[in-house]
């Protein structure tokens, strides 16, 4: 046995000369691999000569040489004392050609220069680099800095750099080892990787940066669209550990430098359960019960969060509301449907769709329409029912209206009939009271006259006593007719 290995060892040296000295042409095989992850150095032969040779890796630290893992010829693997058993062969079976060494939770310390020796073959040398990526400060926040480091154990020249966020690929000034913002937004945030490779490998690792500020929306582009009368929530949410508690709501005014006032069903959730450094976030949205017309406008939420020396840094956002509605006018018999969105710069199409309900509450969408006009001219056979405007920029739908045409107009048409019905009956009731009361107090005057009438011809007969009584005869006969003439006539005036 300490034949063989005096054998074994002379090979090596010769081995290894040979391989210094062919370093330029041959070269080590390079092994980029992630910080944590598993280490596979190939040491793969291109047949195997004996059924069990004898297998030995090794390294140089410090300028000695170290067995990492050796299996002799009878079949005994050896490890070295006091190193934990994560660098192991998995494959040296009888027959298998495939040495390899893997090593697992790599570290920095693991890099360097492997050597794997395999009994009666030349052996190979491979180059073991680690990767591990880091940022500065921990902290990072909205408006502040952060620089990203991907390092290198041991450094190399032949090496390819390449950065990613959340999986895609940065190329500005991404070709560099270390990479820095100096404006952070939330839009940094997320999974940074750093891609370090040659033409044969490539190693990934990752590491993820939170960007502590306002979480949703990440920029001022946000744009939430909502129907009249209906509810919309405005998102605002905060990152966990900020001073959140002063966060606040203001309407921008487009006129002066004050806000505007907020609308009054306004108002903003506040969970004071949640504990600021117990939480992933905070939320402070806001919600708005119910939309009127000239709540649509820029909305603010702004906040404060802490930097890493403590400090207070305002964040913001702006959050634009617009509000949608369907107006509907009737010409020549016709009915058109309009489309009213008070901001308009995003939409590029209009879609009409027509509901009808079907048996059990089925629903039955028809597509009538879609283009970039807003208005729509309402079928005849499509007159009851519901209609939605939905509208869509170049990419996406954006939002709904929904507006009920047998609501709106035919059940207001019959309440408006059966109101003015009611009026109409109530006045012909009055009118024939009035008219009844009428009478009886024309009944009731006649009534009232005819005894005044017998009065006075005994009155008259006294005054003019000393008259003829042919003349007293004549005027008491023509007074009588007169008096029932005009009577008769006054009746019949008053009653027309
Ligand atoms: C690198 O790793 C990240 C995170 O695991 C992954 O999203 C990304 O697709 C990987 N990139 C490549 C090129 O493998
Ligand atoms: C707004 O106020 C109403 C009534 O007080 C309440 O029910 C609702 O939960 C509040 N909404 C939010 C988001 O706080
Ligand atoms: C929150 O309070 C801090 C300290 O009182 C103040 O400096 C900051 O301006 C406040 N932020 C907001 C949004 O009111
Ligand atoms: C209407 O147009 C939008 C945007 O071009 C599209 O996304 C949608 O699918 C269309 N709808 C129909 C029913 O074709
Ligand atoms: C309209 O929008 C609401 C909410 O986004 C959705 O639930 C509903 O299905 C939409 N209606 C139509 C017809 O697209």
């Amino acid at each position: 046995m300490a034949q063989d290995y005096i054998k074994m060892q002379a090979l090596f040296l010769l081995a290894t000369a040979m391989v210094i000295s062919c370093h330029n042409s041959l070269g080590a095989s390079e092994v980029f691999v992630a910080r944590g992850s598993v280490a596979v150095l190939p040491c793969v032969m291109s047949s195997s000569t004996k059924h069990s040779p004898a297998v030995i890796w090794k390294r140089t630290v410090d300028g000695e040489e170290r067995t990492v893992w050796r299996r002799d010829k009878s079949g005994l693997e050896f490890r070295a004392v006091g190193q934990a058993p994560k660098a192991y062969c998995p494959h040296p079976n009888f027959g298998s050609s495939d040495f390899s060494l893997h090593i697992q939770e790599t570290r920095e310390e693991d890099a360097g220069m492997y050597r794997c020796e395999v009994e009666g073959q030349y052996p190979k040398i491979i180059m073991l680099h680690v990767i591990s990526v880091s940022f500065t400060p921990a902290v990072v926040y909205e408006g502040g800095w952060v620089t990203l480091t991907c390092s290198i154990t041991p450094d190399t020249s032949d090496k390819t750099t390449k950065w990613e966020l959340n999986g895609s690929p940065i190329t500005s000034r991404s070709s560099k080892q270390t990479y820095t913002i100096n404006k952070v937004s939330q839009k940094d945030a997320g999974t940074w990787s750093c891609l370090i490779g040659n033409k044969q490998t490539e190693a990934n690792i990752s590491t993820s940066v939170e960007v502590r500020g306002i979480l949703v929306p990440k920029d001022n582009s946000e744009v939430v669209y909502a129907q009249l009368g209906s509810s919309v929530t405005l998102p605002c949410i905060f990152s966990s550990k900020l001073y959140f508690s002063n966060s606040t709501w203001n309407r921008v005014s487009k006129t002066s430098n004050l806000p505007d006032k907020l609308p009054s069903s306004f108002n903003v959730s506040s969970n004071p359960s949640i504990s600021p450094c117990s939480s992933m976030w905070v939320d402070r949205s806001a919600y708005i019960e119910s939309v009127q017309d000239g709540d649509e406008g820029t909305y603010r939420c702004s906040g404060a969060v802490r930097a890493d020396n403590d400090l207070l840094v305002k964040v913001e956002r702006n959050i634009q509301l617009v509000t949608a509605q369907v107006l509907s006018s009737h010409k020549n018999g016709k009915t058109t449907l309009t489309c009213r969105i008070s901001s308009t710069s995003q939409v590029t199409n209009y879609e009409w769709i027509h509901v009808e309900y079907g048996v059990s509450d089925t629903q039955i969408f028809t597509s009538v329409q879609n283009s970039s006009s807003k208005m729509l001219s309402i079928p005849k056979e499509k007159h009851l029912g519901e209609w939605v405007c939905r509208f869509y920029n170049k990419q996406q739908l954006l939002g709904n209206v929904t507006y009920h045409l047998q609501m709106m107009s035919g059940l207001e048409g019959k309440q408006q009939s059966t109101s003015v019905n009611k009026v109409a009956l109530i006045i012909g009731l009055c009118f024939m009271v009035l008219l009844l009361v009428l009478i009886l107090l024309q009944l009731y005057k006649n009534h009232r006259r005819r005894k005044m009438i017998l009065q006075y011809p005994a009155m008259e007969t006294i005054v003019h006593l000393a008259a003829n009584e042919r003349e007293f005869r004549e005027r008491v006969n023509a007074r009588e007719k007169v008096q029932n003439g005009a009577c008769g006539k006054n009746l019949k005036s008053e009653l027309v």
